[in-house]
């Protein structure tokens, strides 16, 4: 499997607790975006550092394999950040065009550009040729109609993308109703590239059930369903847990993730409003109530808020 980019949960912090407490568990991850912003690649120093801080890989020594993801569809940044990622020594870069977000679709970037096919080929035009390492795209259906994705998939085809990572949703679904199972059925064999399935995988049920319907996928790209059950990659590579060594090691996860946010964050507003973004996803991992992982989101201050967490990991 591989790990979904989550922006603002699944960057460094958590692949390094995630590795220290499930060593091997996870072996790849995409990023959370790099959005294409104006001029960060002329930036020198710390803003530069603090731009790729996820990426760059004195962070990212451990076994996680990272590929970088970029947002956006300015070509000549585009290139040019691809550029500065290869130096680093990747050798993948993911184009995000699934993005659902009004503030990105609105600019043609993220799932906005897949109503236009032909800016989707101008983009591949500008931007495959000049890299210096491999290109897959992680997308979705369409932006408003599932059927968007039916004009980009020769496009796609005439490419040498290395993956294609489908959620099959568009972006007006957000992440309301169901993945659409029967337009991934169809695109899928059309796509020369290997495919990757992704989009509410939450149990090791759920990732037979989606391999046995498409069983030419070439891997799972799970995102919250490792945060609703960290042990989740553990009982997809095979491992047999008990109920109770799962809720261990999940316990022990959370208290680790919560104690990281606490020395590498640096002030508790910041603390108390990261802590609280993982709690409301993290909470389904343990056996509480909804009612008793809602007053952790209500508490107002840091140490309300890590004394409550730290009760019901007991
Ligand atoms: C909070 C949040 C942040 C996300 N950030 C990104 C992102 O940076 N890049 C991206 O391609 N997808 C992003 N996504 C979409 C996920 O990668 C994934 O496609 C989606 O959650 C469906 O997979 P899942 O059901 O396994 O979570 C994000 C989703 C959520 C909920």
């Amino acid at each position: 499997m591989i790990l979904a980019p989550l922006q603002g949960l699944t960057e460094v912090l958590f692949r390094r607790v995630y590795e220290e407490c499930f060593p091997g568990a996870i072996a790849m991850a995409v990023s959370p975006f790099l959005s294409l912003t104006h001029n960060i690649h002329h930036s020198r120093g710390s803003a530069r550092q603090t731009y790729l801080a996820d990426v760059l890989p004195e962070n990212n020594a451990g076994s996680i394999a990272v590929i970088p993801q970029i947002l956006g569809r300015e070509a000549e940044e585009f290139v040019e950040l691809a550029g500065m990622l290869a130096d680093m020594g990747y050798t993948e870069v993911n184009w995000n065009i699934g993005c659902p977000m009004r503030a990105v679709t609105g600019k043609h970037r993220g799932s906005g550009i897949l109503p236009y096919p032909e800016e989707v080929r101008q983009m591949l035009d500008a931007v495959v040729p000049r890299l210096r390492c491999r290109l897959s795209i992680k997308t979705r259906l369409g932006l408003r109609e599932k059927e968007e994705i039916f004009k980009l998939v020769p496009i796609f085809n005439d490419y040498p993308i290395a993956t294609v990572t489908i959620h099959p949703r568009t972006g007006k679904q957000q992440y309301g109703g169901q993945p659409d199972l029967e337009v991934f059925g169809q695109v899928m064999p059309m796509l020369k590239a290997p495919v990757v399935y992704n989009g509410d995988i939450c149990t090791r049920a759920d990732a037979e059930r989606i391999r046995t319907l498409f069983p030419g996928i070439s891997e799972v790209m799970i995102g919250r369903g490792v945060l609703y059950d960290p042990t989740l990659p553990l009982r997809l590579r095979g491992d047999t847990l008990t109920d109770g060594e799962a809720r261990e090691k999940s316990r022990h996860f959370v208290r680790r993730m919560i104690e990281e946010i606490n020395l590498r964050l640096p002030n508790d507003e910041m603390r108390t409003r990261k802590t609280k973004e993982y709690w409301a996803l993290l909470w389904k991992t343990l056996p509480i109530s909804e009612l008793q992982a809602r007053s952790v989101l209500r508490a107002q201050e840091l140490a309300a808020v890590d004394n409550l967490i730290e009760q019901f990991i007991q």
